[in-house]
């Protein structure tokens, strides 16, 4: 059990032992992690400065939207925003994401995939995906630069073994070769292994070149065809953001239809990439292969999602879905996303200048990025949690300390004159610690 949890179980036990014993099995096991939410709390207090902690993108003090969501709240008709809606999400808005989903996805042309699942965002829709798929035990394979809440969602809440492999390779690459093994090394210990992939990556900024996607995905193949049933589940939250030489697809179109024991899911949310963040509007998408009916797959899957939101929120909110989907069909969208996204790219451009000069080499190197909200830098000396702190005490600087050696920086917060100045703080920071 988590230390955390334990203090939480301990208090309760103290101070009222009664309460301690309604609690169940999960709810003695629950705890809030110190992770990103706390450090951004802490970080809201303090960094009067700079606050690259958190996932969201800032331009003038104020976040980052899209005025074909913003202008349109007022407009709706009653119907359309204080009725329930339907169990797995508004018909039209399921539609016009999933003609978004093959406008920017072309290989998914001629797969069978689902109609998308609505879900109250991606949290959502990855416990949904870990309620119906994880059990006690069950192998979650993901690189070891990953977005702590899957601990939560599938480790704390559902008992999934979290095993991680090197996510970069000595060549500064993915690390292809370590996830086959992992998946490998897992199916020989159980046939089912869960796979979570993020790209763009939080909190590295990486998405993988075509190359290593297409090994990747013929890699997940053959061990698939060879007997482990993978559950690969592609964690799309940045999807779009793409900076560098990276692969503009989503894996999921690469994975789909792929093997008859390789189950691909989708997660999608309106919360990052269309800059929606507490719209809670995510999707679930299922691609299934059998020699078989896939329909009846597909359909059997939904249903099973469809009890899973039933029983747990009931159904997703409604004027969220209907903004969303007024967005989706505004001819405006692509372009005001775009111009969103051009200027994370400018601060990624930016960020790249920067780090390459070799001003900081002796106290931080950046892993790999091309893509998202973030990049992540190795400290060479500083401890990370240290040097967190001592950013936030002293310069009024937020960042996020991922592990002892790793700090993450949201440049998606940083407007980009600022992003210079950022790193040489981060360097003093460093210095002052030697
Ligand atoms: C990789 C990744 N997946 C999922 C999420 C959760 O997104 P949502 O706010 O839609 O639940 C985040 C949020 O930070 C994330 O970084």
């Amino acid at each position: 059990m988590n230390s955390l949890a334990t203090e939480l179980n301990n208090m309760l036990q103290e101070q009222t032992p009664a309460v301690y014993q309604m609690l169940s099995k999960l709810g003695r096991e629950m705890y809030m992690p110190k992770g990103i939410i706390t450090q951004s709390a802490e970080a809201s207090e303090k960094a009067h400065k700079f606050n690259a902690t958190i996932g969201m993108a800032v331009k003038d003090k104020s976040p980052m939207f899209i005025d074909c969501i913003y202008g349109n709240l007022k407009m709706f008709m009653p119907s359309d925003v204080f009725t329930y809606a339907p169990t797995t999400g508004k018909m039209d808005l399921r539609k016009a994401w999933n003609e978004k989903m093959l406008k920017e996805n072309p290989s998914l042309k001629g797969k069978q995939f689902c109609l998308p699942i609505v879900t109250h965002a991606l949290t959502h829709g990855l416990s949904v995906v870990a309620d119906l798929f994880c059990d006690d035990g069950d192998y979650v394979v993901t690189p070891d630069k990953f977005w702590g809440n899957y601990r939560l969602t599938f480790n704390v809440r559902r008992g999934g073994s979290i095993a991680t492999f090197a996510t970069f390779n000595n060549e500064n690459g993915f690390n292809v070769d370590g996830l086959l093994a992992t998946v490998e090394e897992c199916g020989k210990l159980k046939s089912k292994v869960i796979l979570i992939l993020n790209f763009p990556n939080n909190p590295t900024g990486y998405t993988l070149t075509p190359a290593e996607a297409a090994k990747l995905a013929q890699g997940l193949k053959k061990l698939a065809d060879s007997g482990i049933n993978v559950v690969a589940v592609v964690d799309d939250a940045y999807f779009g953001m793409f900076y560098g030489d990276c692969m503009k697809e989503s894996l999921f179109a690469l994975l789909a239809g792929s093997s008859p024991n390789l189950l691909a899911i989708k997660m999608d949310g309106a919360t990052k990439e269309a800059f929606a963040w507490g719209f809670r509007v995510g999707f679930i998408t299922f691609a299934a292969t059998t020699d078989k009916d896939e329909s009846q797959t597909l359909a059997a899957l939904e249903k099973k999602v469809a009890g899973n939101i039933r029983g747990v929120i009931s159904n997703c909110a409604h004027p969220s879905q209907t903004a969303i989907l007024s967005a989706l069909r505004n001819p405006a969208f692509y372009e005001q996303r775009k111009e969103n996204v051009e200027i994370l790219r400018a601060r990624a451009m930016k960020c790249k200048q920067a780090l390459s000069g070799g001003k900081y080499d002796d106290q931080f190197t950046p892993y790999p990025f091309n893509s998202g909200y973030f990049l992540c830098i190795k400290l060479l000396k500083a401890d990370s949690e240290k040097l967190r702190m001592h950013l936030l005490n002293n310069y009024g600087v937020g960042t996020i300390s991922t592990n002892s050696s790793d700090l993450r920086i949201a440049f998606s917060c940083v407007e980009v004159e600022h992003i210079e100045e950022l790193f040489d703080i981060v360097y003093k920071g460093c210095k002052d610690l030697e």
